[in-house]
């Protein structure tokens, strides 16, 4: 067994009664197990459940009710998978991944998701960028996270739950609370989950983070400028800031925390022109009618749109709509400048608007935009593209003309007229 702790009446080591509500007790005790027989010292339930069961719970007994487990060894989490599969055998452990970078797993256990970390510190050699990992104990491990309400775990050996950084006061002060003055300096994509955790659990920055975010920001850009090389961007402000974007987007209530980062200044990690922007919640809303990718209809407003698009490395089909949407704009303004389109019947726009054969969703992002004259875009997603020429191709060859450009044309014609008869 592993070594059962003495009891501890100390605040930040108290005793729960744990309850496996969706997890069968058997697999967490055959786990522990095998993790005695490699000589594993500690292994801990850590992350978002320990914080979500003891919002969720009373008192002393948390009832598990995730249908994952996120386990922390001091000791080697790849050596304790491979201890798994062998233990258990191929027909229990599935989908068996080890990440030698920072010595974690990710199996199945007879369905179950496990997810396996060595316990770590980190260091970072540049703000921002991916840390260099040493193994630690539980305890260092914990200092390392990101909020106080992140940092709390449950010892598996006694069930005891480890609390050094006042997780608990944080959750019933409902608090958002950095563990260290360098969290985001190290990781800025922190104040990204601080906006999404605000959102869900509908907590407030400490005093003392905010101060943190507005101090850091200040520096900003840091080192890093428009110019650089995409590969000289660090990590965390490129497909990390990404990643916690979307999720801020698809899982949270985006208007919440899009505000609350607003709020702190913390659109600037994106550049200065949507810090300032006034427009978002329009646009987002109007996204999310049309179903475009949320993070390309925010970024697309800004005046550098495609760079930040690039920095994030977004897909190449949002980084081409960007690019679309750019065009659509100078369109729109080219002939926003001349007073003749006021006199354009419905087929000249649509001969304008399809010649330049735009993605659908590049014309509906610049809607979400209200470019000038994005009205007219409107109409001819809902109306006008939808109008055919009243006679087939078809039915023009029965009456005797021969396929070919010049039924092309009549077809064009015919749909024109079709366009300007349509009230
Ligand atoms: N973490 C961190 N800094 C980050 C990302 C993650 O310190 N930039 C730590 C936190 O302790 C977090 C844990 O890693 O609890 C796991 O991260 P993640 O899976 O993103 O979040 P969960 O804690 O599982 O919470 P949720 O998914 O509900 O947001």
């Amino acid at each position: 067994m592993i070594p059962q702790k003495k009891s501890n009446t100390n605040s930040s080591t108290r005793k729960i009664i744990m309850k496996w509500k969706s997890l069968p007790k058997d697999l967490i005790q055959e786990i522990i197990n095998v993790a005695q027989g490699i000589g594993v010292n500690s292994i801990a339930i850590v992350g978002g459940v320990v914080r979500d069961e003891l919002l969720n719970n009373s008192q002393n007994e948390i009832v598990i009710r995730s249908k994952d487990l996120d386990l922390v060894v001091e000791g080697s989490a790849s050596d304790l998978a491979d201890a798994l599969y062998n233990k258990l055998g191929a027909k229990r452990v599935t989908n068996l991944q080890i990440y030698n970078d920072y010595n974690t797993a990710e199996m199945k256990i007879d369905g179950f998701p496990v997810d396996l970390a060595t316990a770590r510190i980190e260091q970072y050699p540049q703000p921002g960028q991916n840390p260099n990992v040493t193994p630690s104990s539980l305890k260092e491990d914990l200092s390392r996270r990101d909020f106080t309400i992140n940092a709390m775990a449950i010892d598996l050996s006694d069930m005891s739950l480890i609390d050094p950084h006042e997780g608990q006061h944080s959750l019933l002060k409902k608090e958002i609370k950095f563990l260290h003055n360098q969290s985001v300096k190290e990781d800025p994509t922190r104040i990204i989950r601080a906006a999404r955790y605000s959102s869900r659990f509908l907590f407030n920055l400490s005093p003392e983070s905010l101060a943190q975010i507005r101090s850091t920001l200040k520096a900003w850009p840091w080192n890093y400028s428009k110019s650089k090389s995409l590969k000289s961007i660090p990590a965390a402000l490129s497909t990390r800031l990404r990643l916690e974007l979307e999720i801020l987007l698809k899982q949270e209530d985006w208007g919440i925390a899009i505000e609350k980062l607003q709020d702190w200044g913390a659109l600037l990690l994106l550049d200065q022109s949507l810090q300032d922007d006034k427009t978002w919640k329009r646009r987002l809303k109007w996204a999310s009618k049309f179903k475009i990718n949320l993070l390309t209809a925010l970024i697309s407003s800004s005046q550098d749109s495609q760079i930040i698009a690039a920095r994030l490395q977004l897909p190449i089909q949002q980084q081409n709509l960007i690019l679309q949407t750019i065009e659509i704009k100078k369109f729109l303004l080219g002939i926003s400048l001349k007073t003749e389109y006021l006199d354009w019947p419905p087929s000249k726009w649509v001969e304008e608007i399809e010649q330049a054969n735009w993605n659908i969703q590049a014309i509906e992002i610049a809607i979400c935009n209200a470019y000038p004259m994005w009205r007219k875009l409107l109409k001819w997603l809902h109306k006008w593209r939808l109008v055919k020429s009243p006679i087939s191709a078809k039915e023009l060859i029965e009456k005797g003309w021969e396929p070919g450009p010049a039924l092309g044309q009549e077809l064009r014609k015919l749909r024109a007229r079709a366009l300007d008869d349509y009230k």
